[in-house]
Formats: C-alpha cells, sequence, structure tokens
C-alpha cells in the first residue's frame, strides 16, 4: 500500500519573511509531481500547519491547491492551524465527541491514528486527557491492527534548541501510551521542517519535510531571529510504501525550486 506524506505547506507564503519561498507555488509543483508520478498511491496524510496564520482566505487556497490532487487526502492541523476555521474548512475531516480533530482510518490493513496536538494562541503543543482518553479508545478498538500514529508536534527533543521549546509537552503521557500499545508501529510527526527519524519509547519516528522550505539546522540558538540557515532545504515531501504487518519504506523527494 502506497501512500504520500505531505506537511506543514503554511499556505500561504510567509511574505514577511523573505528567506521562504512561495508556499502556494511550492505546494502546487509538489502536486503536480504527485498527479504525474503517484496516482497509484491509495491516501495523501498531511501533518499539519495548512495555512500560515489560520486565516479562512489561506483555508480557501490551501482547499484550491489540494484540490488538484489526484488522490484522496486527510489531514490535521498544526501550531499554525486554527481550530475552527480549519473545521470550518475541511468540514468532513472526521472530529471527535469533544470537537478535537482525531480520526482513524485503515488503510491495507493499517490503522492510521490522526491527532490533534494544537494548544489555541501557542506554538508548543500538547495531548489533553480528552485526547489522551480517545487514542486510549481508539488503539483498543483496533489492538490487532498494525497502526501508524501521526501527529503535528513530536514529543521529544531533536536537539535543536528553537523547536525543542515548541515540542509536544505532554511526552510521558503519550510515551506510557505508546509502550502499551505494541500494536504501534511506526510514528510520523511534522512540525520541523527538517527530514530526520529515529526511535521513541522503541518505536520508529520520522520527521516530515515542509512542502514550502527547511527550518534552519540550527543546534545552537534558542530564538527564531537568531537562528543561522547555512544548509537550506528545498521544498520537499515523503512517498511511502507500508505492508500490512506496519513494515514501511519511506523516501523523502525534494523539489528544484529557487529559494
Ligand atoms: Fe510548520
Amino acid at each position: 500500500m502506497k501512500f504520500i506524506h505531505l506537511s506543514d505547506t503554511h499556505i500561504l507564503a510567509r511574505d514577511d519573511y523573505s528567506r521562504h519561498p512561495d508556499a502556494a507555488a511550492t505546494l502546487g509543483k509538489i502536486i503536480g509531481e504527485i498527479n504525474k508520478y503517484h496516482r497509484d498511491a491509495e491516501i495523501c496524510v498531511i501533518t499539519g500547519d495548512i495555512t500560515h496564520h489560520g486565516h479562512p482566505e489561506q483555508y480557501e487556497q490551501a482547499i484550491a491547491i489540494l484540490g488538484d490532487l489526484a488522490i484522496p487526502y486527510i489531514l490535521i492541523p498544526g501550531n499554525h492551524d486554527e481550530r475552527a476555521a480549519f473545521k470550518q474548512a475541511f468540514p468532513d475531516t472526521p472530529v471527535d465527541e469533544n470537537g478535537f480533530i482525531n480520526h482513524g482510518h485503515t488503510f491495507g490493513g493499517v490503522r492510521f491514528v490522526m491527532m490533534d496536538s494544537i494548544v489555541p494562541g501557542a506554538h508548543h503543543g500538547t495531548l489533553c486527557q480528552h485526547r489522551l482518553d480517545w487514542l486510549r479508545n481508539e488503539l483498543n478498538a483496533h489492538q490487532d491492527m498494525p497502526t501508524f500514529l501521526f501527529m503535528h508536534h513530536p514529543p521529544f527533543e531533536m536537539g535543536l534548541p528553537f523547536m525543542d521549546t515548541i515540542r509536544l509537552d505532554a511526552d510521558q503521557k503519550l510515551g506510557e501510551i505508546v509502550t502499551a500499545n505494541p500494536q504501534i508501529k511506526h510514528l510520523f510527526f511534522g512540525h520541523l521542517h527538517r527530514p530526520a527519524t529515529g526511535t521513541w519509547q522503541g518505536v520508529p519516528f520520522l520527521l516530515a519535510a515542509s512542502t514550502q522550505c527547511g527550518e534552519p539546522l540550527d543546534f545552537r540558538h534558542e530564538k527564531e531571529e537568531d537562528l543561522e540557515d547555512r544548509n537550506r532545504l528545498n521544498p520537499g515531501y515523503g512517498i511511502a510504501f507500508a505492508d500490512s504487518t506496519g513494515g514501511l519504506r519511506y523516501h523523502f523527494d525534494f523539489i528544484k525550486f529557487d529559494l
């Protein structure tokens, strides 16, 4: 089963940030590649920061661009999104009984669990008691199914001080759930705008590329204005192959774009 992974589309462009390219143009170019080479993918998963400011007109533009995708897509919000505007823009996206954008799907015998990790008005992420309970129930209901867990915020530090300060703060409780549910075979996050992999609680994870641009790979500075971007990353996305045991092969691809 083949799927596509997009993240951090950040529609519109960060026009206050001259080092960033036009997010609408980069996403459009990547969608062109998907439609040309990956029409056989079953689903496209988008792990948050659909818009840059959460404004309704930014969602309108995102919907228009994503409307060109030749395959269906599912998505969750990131810290740059606004929950109410997101729900209005994507009314077909399931919402849980408490209004969080948590939803589960099955593709190729694998359960895709999508979680809303946002905190209104803040850039860090969390999973409150309601969301942790939803996750426990979702996992209990599909215990025999290999599971991929998707959320915007990673629950661990990556050694990048700027991003580490705005990670998911519910790491301990999520960690207990992950270790108690061995059917979770892989974790997928956005937020960093940097392709990276590792293991957490014994489970492999990956951090997605952004379809707009990379964040600086800066291991020293905590403040955004101090970040040094020595190796700019081009807009990128993921092409994944999963099997019914939850095995995964994942390619990062980057498009040529004038940065
Ligand atoms: Fe982002």
